[in-house]
């Protein structure tokens, strides 16, 4: 049983990764920190409430966090894919769960300095609530067991031509992360654009007709629209779910070793996460970096763990 604080900026893929690691039976969800990113906090934060309004996800602590980068004067939101509201599509009903008042780095702090080592971090959205802990309290640092994240790219970016949406947002935040030396998983677009939500996938997801299945179907019928607009994808990738994924089957995602280091400095690739693939830096890897998904496993998974609502 993996223990683990999901870190989110809902976001229609964030939603996906809330819902599989709320129900499989591999993870035990501590907590859920809400962070600025696909939308404004406070829009992210409703998103989160009223998405375990909406399935039933009574017991887990949801803390608001980060509403601004760490450095950076500018916020980006992610309107063209995510919406006005930053989950545009469904309808939610009236949201029965309550925001925890303690703010969500606080929160990461508490949980890691009482916990066993045993805790992994799971950020799918700016890295800004991790980095500011880790700054807040540098005594949580030993206490992460690891660090598994979406975000960054060793070959294209999405937000600019070299930068991915979450490290491009606060990639000062993303370079505190990748230097703390604990154990990273890096969830790259490489991975995650591998991970599409095609109509066979999502007719499958479909006939379970629950809430969460539900939900699913409502979320990537707006995300299609969107993805296939700004991208010209067929089907969307559903990014952020492949980092839970991982943590209830590694086998389903082949990683490589790499040392991954984050341009702060450069006004045209500012956010770009530095992959060094070929090891032709004989810098020390600190990152696992994903290069292949079971895309077969992976949606067998997600469709099991849907079932389970
Ligand atoms: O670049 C994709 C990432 O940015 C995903 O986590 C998406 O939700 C947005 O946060
Ligand atoms: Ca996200």
């Amino acid at each position: 049983m993996e223990k683990i604080i999901l870190d989110v900026d809902p976001g229609h893929d964030d939603a996906i990764a809330i819902l599989l690691a709320a129900k499989n039976p591999n993870i035990e969800l501590v907590a859920i920190t809400v962070v600025s990113g696909n939308q404004t906090l406070e829009k992210t934060t409703k998103n989160a409430l009223d998405i375990c309004s909406a399935v039933g996800i009574n017991n887990v602590p949801v803390a608001a966090g980060m509403s601004v980068p760490m450095i950076r004067k500018k916020q980006v939101v992610a309107n063209n894919i995510h919406g006005e509201s930053g989950l545009d599509g469904p309808h939610f009903g009236k949201q029965t769960v309550k925001l925890d008042s303690r703010h969500a780095v606080d929160l990461i702090i508490e949980i890691l300095l009482n916990s066993n080592n045993d805790i992994t971090l799971v950020p799918t959205g700016p890295l800004s609530n991790i980095a500011m802990a880790m700054k807040k309290e540098p005594l949580i640092v030993p206490k992460i067991k690891q660090i598994v994240l979406m975000g960054g790219s060793y070959q294209l970016g999405n937000v600019t031509p070299s930068a991915e949406f979450n490290i491009h947002s606060d990639a000062e935040a993303a370079q505190v992360v990748f230097s703390c030396g604990r154990p990273i998983v890096m969830m790259g677009l490489d991975l995650t654009r591998q991970a599409l939500a095609t109509i066979e996938v999502v007719n499958r997801i479909k006939t379970l007709n629950n809430t969460a299945s539900n939900l699913f179907v409502d979320l990537m019928e707006y995300f299609r629209m969107t993805q296939k607009k700004v991208f010209g994808f067929d089907s969307p990738p559903v990014h952020d779910p492949t980092t839970v994924a991982y943590l209830i089957d590694p086998t389903i995602i082949q990683t490589k070793p790499m040392n991954v280091e984050i341009e702060t400095s450069s006004e045209l690739t500012y956010g770009k996460t530095v992959c060094d693939y070929y090891g032709n830096t004989g810098k020390e890897p600190n990152a696992l970096v994903a290069t292949k998904l079971d895309f077969d496993k992976f949606w067998n998974l997600v469709y099991d763990t849907l079932k389970l609502y």
